[in-house]
């Protein structure tokens, strides 16, 4: 996993935890909603609460390839995990760095690992300048990124993570730009992961699944200063940074919800028939006055180039939060039975 935790981040990283299908080998903290630093130490609180095994985290580089970093903390809290205040871990981080990290790996399990990749590029684009057979030493990649037909939420054209470090974004497209058809980036992207929105009854229905209680219904009406006073740890830290995320988007006019990208590419790194894909050849805007960091897809061979990426066109949203409650309500109710939960105060 290469991250930048994150609201959505954090449930990418429970839904995998959640996954008896995936084992996590690494997780690179990637600057992005917040400083890497942040994000490597929001992933060892997570695995904390989740009583998760010993999980190397390494550190990321601290600034994009090319420019300043910029973080979105009024997205994702302070901390970058909304309103939930884990308790710090004393785990330690990789000593090793996340490109390091992305580069041995691979050269250790060649054509074995999945690379889920859910913020900005800059170490999977350091890596690949370390190893330029990464693409082929991959078994696959998902990134969460870009924007299609869609528009940006970051710019009216531009994502996020694409936004953050452009050039990151290009240097990996233009990388897998000789991949085989089985190994092209599955690019989960706004088109798709703006219609996974998370409701409050998906926290409900959590807590419920969890033996959780009491079961809250959060809303737009509760105020900052509310915390879930659920049983269960891990559905009471996600209430409280998910309600962040439910605050922020209602700010800017799209309900009180919050769209689920980064679990949903965790799915379909689990399982990419959640998803419906097309081939494209994908390239960066890196100079455009109005549209720098903006994803191009050339659906029709346009540009005369082999195509570098599956674009995933459809899923069925409803699938793929039956799988999300399902698997992360079942961890948290294995992880703090319901009479243990209590005594978790
Ligand atoms: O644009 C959405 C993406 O940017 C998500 O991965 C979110 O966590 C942020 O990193
Ligand atoms: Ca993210």
């Amino acid at each position: 996993m290469d991250v930048d935790t994150g609201i959505d981040d954090s449930l990418a990283l429970l839904y995998l935890l959640a996954s008896p299908e995936a084992e996590i080998i690494g997780i690179a903290a990637t600057a992005g909603n917040v400083p890497a630093p942040a994000v490597a130490a929001n992933n060892l609180a997570w695995l904390d609460v989740c009583r998760a095994p010993a999980i190397e985290v390494a550190l990321g580089a601290e600034e994009p390839l090319a420019i300043p970093l910029r973080t979105t903390e009024d997205t994702h809290g302070p901390q970058g995990i909304g309103y939930a205040e884990l308790p710090v871990s004393d785990r330690t981080l990789s000593d090793r760095t996340a490109a390091r990290m992305w580069v041995e790996l691979v050269r250790e399990h060649p054509g074995e690992i999945v690379g889920l990749c859910t913020g900005p590029l800059t170490n999977l684009a350091l890596a690949l300048r370390l190893e330029p057979e990464l693409p082929r030493l991959l078994r696959r990649l998902v990134i969460m990124g870009g924007a299609f037909h869609h528009p940006g939420n970051t710019t009216p054209t531009n994502e996020w993570n694409v936004h953050v470090d452009p050039e990151a974004a290009k240097e990996v497209f233009d990388a897998f730009s000789a991949a085989p058809a089985e190994r092209r980036p599955i690019v989960c992207a706004l088109d798709i992961t703006e219609t996974i929105e998370m409701r409050p009854k998906h926290l409900a229905l959590l807590a419920e699944r969890a033996g959780s209680a009491p079961v809250e219904m959060v809303s737009e009406g509760d105020g900052p200063e509310i915390r879930s006073a659920t049983s269960n740890p891990i559905i009471r830290y996600l209430t409280d940074a998910v309600r962040f995320y439910f605050d922020f988007h209602k700010l800017y006019d799209q309900g009180y919800l919050a769209h689920m990208h980064d679990p949903f590419a965790a799915a379909v790194a689990l399982d990419p028939g959640l998803a419906i894909t097309r081939p494209a050849t994908v390239d960066v805007e890196l100079t455009g006055t109005l549209t720098r960091a903006t994803t191009v897809a050339d659906w029709a061979g346009m540009w005369g180039r082999e195509p570098n990426a599956d674009i995933v066109i459809g899923t069925d949203p409803d699938q793929f939060f039956d799988r999300l409650i399902g698997r992360v309500g079942d961890f948290a109710r294995t992880v703090y039975p319901p009479q243990e939960g209590r005594a978790n105060r």
